[in-house]
C-alpha cells in the first residue's frame, strides 16, 4: 500500500518535471507579440501612466513574455496587476496574441484609448474594473468579437451603451454595474445568447427591459438593483430556468411579480422591492424551496405565507416586510435552523410570535412596532423567548452594532417612525 502510494507521489512528481520543462520551453520560445497589438497596449498603458513589473512580464521590452505566457498563472492571479495573458499559438507559434487584460483597482483616472478596440484577440477583460474610467464606449467595442469576460463595473463611465454590445456574442459574463451611463438597454443584447452573468446595478441604465432579452435563458446570475428600470416586470423572467440570482430592488417596476415566476425553482437569491402598482401574489414562491435569501419587501404583495415554509431549509434571510400579506404568522419559520434574518413587520399577519426559536435566528421585525432583536439576549432567553419581553425595545439601547442587519434593522424603524 506504502509503497504504491510511493509510486503514485513518483509518477506525479515526473509528470510536474515534466511540465515544468515543457513551460520552460514555452517561455524561451521565439515568438514575439503581434506589433500592432504591442504598440497599442503600450501606448494605453503610457496614457493611464502605468507599466508593466518587467521581472513578471514583458520582459526586455517583449510584452509576451515571462508570466504572461506561463501557462501556470492565470489572469486573475492577484500577484499580478497589471498584468496581460497572450495566446503564442498563431502564424506556426510565431505570433502572439493578448488574450487577457487587468488594469483593476489602480486608480487609473482617464477615458478608454481608442486603442483597447484595437486588441481583438481579447477573450478576458474582467478586470477593468474599479477604476476612474471615463467618457463613453465607443461603437468599436463591437469588434472585440472574442470577448468573453467583461467587466468595467465601478468606474465613471457615461452615455449611451452602444448597440454594438450586441456583437460580442461570445460574452459570458457582463458586467457595468456602478457607471453614470445614461439611456437605455439596447435591443441587440438579446444576441448574447451564451450570456450567463448580467451585472448592471447603479449603472444609471433606465426604461423598460426590451423584449428580445427574453432569448438570453442561459443566465444564471442577474444583479439590476438601483436602476430606473420601468414598466412590468417581464414574464418572459420566468423562462429563465437556470436563473440563481436575481437583483431588482430600487427600480421602477410596476407590479405584479408575474406568475411565470413560480418555475424559477432553482433560484437561491430573489430580492425585488419597491413594486409600484399591481398587486402580486406570495404564491409564485412556493416552489422556491432553494432560496438562501428572499427579499419581497415593499411590493404590495398580498396572499399568506406559503404554507410549505418549512421546507425552505437553506433560508438564511427572509424579508416580507412593508406588503398586504395576511393569515397567520406560521410557527414553522421559527424553526428553520439556518435562518438568521427575520421582517415581517408592515403587513396584516395576524397570530403571536411562538414561545421557541431557532439558535441562529437573532434580527427579528414583526408587526408595526413589535420588534425583536435577541442577540443581545441570552441564548437561554431567547430560545424561549416572549414576543412581549421585545417589544418595548427601543432601537438606541438593544442592538449590537453587528453590521449590515444593524443598519437594516435601524432603516426599517425609521420607516415605521414616519408611517406611523
Ligand atoms: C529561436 O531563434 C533562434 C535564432 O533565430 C534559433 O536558433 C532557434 O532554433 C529558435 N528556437 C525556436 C524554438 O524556434
Ligand atoms: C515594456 O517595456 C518596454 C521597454 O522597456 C517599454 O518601452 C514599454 O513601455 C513596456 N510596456 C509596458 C506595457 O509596460
Ligand atoms: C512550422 O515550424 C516548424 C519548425 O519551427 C517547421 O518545421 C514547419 O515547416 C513550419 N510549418 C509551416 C507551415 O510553416
Ligand atoms: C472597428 O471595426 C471597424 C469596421 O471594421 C473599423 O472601421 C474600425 O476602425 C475598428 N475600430 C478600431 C478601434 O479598430
Ligand atoms: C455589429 O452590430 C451592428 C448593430 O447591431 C450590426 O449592424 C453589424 O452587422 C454587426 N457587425 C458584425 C461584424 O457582426
Ligand atoms: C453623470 O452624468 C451626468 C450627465 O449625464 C452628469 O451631470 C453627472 O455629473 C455625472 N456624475 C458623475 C458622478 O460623474
Ligand atoms: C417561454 O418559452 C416557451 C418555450 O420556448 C415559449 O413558448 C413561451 O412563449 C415563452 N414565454 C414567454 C413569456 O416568453
Ligand atoms: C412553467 O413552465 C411550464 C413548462 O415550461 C409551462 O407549461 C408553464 O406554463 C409555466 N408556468 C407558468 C406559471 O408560467
Ligand atoms: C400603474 O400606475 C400608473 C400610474 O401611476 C398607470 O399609468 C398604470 O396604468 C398602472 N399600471 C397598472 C398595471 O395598473
Ligand atoms: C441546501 O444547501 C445545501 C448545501 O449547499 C445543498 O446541498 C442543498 O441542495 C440545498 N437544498 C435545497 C433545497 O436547495
Ligand atoms: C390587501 O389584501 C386584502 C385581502 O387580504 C384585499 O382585500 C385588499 O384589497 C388588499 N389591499 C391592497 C391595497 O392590495
Ligand atoms: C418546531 O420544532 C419543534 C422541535 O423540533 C417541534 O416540536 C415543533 O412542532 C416545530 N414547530 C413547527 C411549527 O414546525
Amino acid at each position: 500500500m506504502g509503497r504504491c502510494i510511493l509510486k503514485f507521489a513518483h509518477v506525479i512528481a515526473l509528470c510536474v518535471f515534466s511540465c515544468l520543462v515543457k513551460v520552460g520551453r514555452a517561455q524561451t520560445s521565439n515568438a514575439t507579440t503581434d506589433p500592432s497589438e504591442a504598440r497599442s497596449l503600450n501606448s494605453i498603458f503610457s496614457k493611464w501612466g502605468i507599466s508593466a513589473d518587467q521581472t513578471q512580464w514583458n520582459k526586455s521590452g517583449e510584452l509576451c513574455s515571462g508570466r504572461a505566457i506561463d501557462s501556470s498563472t492565470t489572469i486573475e492571479d492577484t500577484a499580478y496587476n497589471p498584468f496581460i495573458k497572450c495566446d503564442c499559438s498563431y502564424n506556426n507559434k510565431t505570433t502572439c496574441h493578448i488574450t487577457a487584460l487587468k488594469v483593476y483597482a489602480l486608480d487609473v483616472i482617464s477615458e478608454i484609448p481608442q486603442e483597447l478596440w484595437t486588441l481583438t484577440y481579447l477573450t478576458n477583460f474582467r478586470k477593468l474594473g474599479q477604476n476612474y474610467l471615463t467618457g463613453s464606449l465607443p461603437p468599436d467595442i463591437g469588434n472585440l468579437t472574442r470577448m468573453q469576460y467583461m467587466s468595467i463595473g465601478i468606474n465613471a463611465l457615461s452615455g449611451e451603451l452602444p448597440k454594438q454590445l450586441g456583437n460580442l456574442t461570445q460574452l459570458i459574463v457582463l458586467s457595468f454595474g456602478s457607471n453614470n451611463f445614461s439611456g437605455t438597454l439596447p435591443s441587440e443584447l438579446g444576441k448574447l445568447l451564451k450570456l450567463e452573468q448580467l451585472y448592471m446595478d447603479s449603472s444609471g441604465i433606465s426604461g423598460p427591459i426590451p423584449p428580445t432579452i427574453a432569448s438570453l435563458k442561459n443566465l444564471v446570475t442577474v444583479w439590476a438593483s438601483d436602476t430606473e428600470l420601468t414598466g412590468s416586470i417581464p414574464d418572459f423572467i420566468g423562462n429563465w430556468s437556470k436563473l440563481q440570482t436575481l437583483r431588482f430592488q430600487g427600480n421602477s417596476f410596476e407590479g405584479p411579480i408575474p406568475s411565470s415566476f413560480s418555475n424559477l425553482t432553482s433560484l437561491t437569491e430573489l430580492r425585488i422591492s419597491g413594486l409600484s402598482n399591481g398587486s402580486s401574489s406570495l404564491e409564485v414562491i412556493r416552489n422556491m424551496k432553494s432560496l438562501t435569501i428572499l427579499e419581497l419587501r415593499n411590493n404590495k404583495m398580498s396572499g399568506s405565507i406559503p404554507p410549505n415554509i418549512g421546507e425552505f431549509r437553506n433560508l438564511t434571510q427572509l424579508d416580507l416586510s412593508f406588503n398586504n400579506i395576511s393569515g397567520h404568522i406560521l410557527g414553522s419559520i421559527f424553526n428553520l435552523s439556518s435562518l438568521s434574518s427575520l421582517f415581517l413587520g408592515n403587513n396584516k399577519l395576524s397570530g403571536t410570535l411562538p414561545q421557541q426559536k431557532s439558535s441562529s435566528l437573532n434580527n427579528i421585525l414583526s408587526r408595526s412596532g413589535d420588534i425583536a432583536n435577541c442577540s443581545n439576549f441570552h441564548p437561554r432567553a431567547c430560545s424561549n423567548f416572549h414576543p412581549r419581553a421585545c417589544s418595548n425595545f427601543h432601537p438606541h439601547e438593544g442592538f449590537s452594532s453587528s453590521g449590515q442587519n444593524y443598519f437594516f434593522l435601524l432603516f426599517a424603524l425609521m420607516i415605521n417612525d414616519l408611517l406611523t
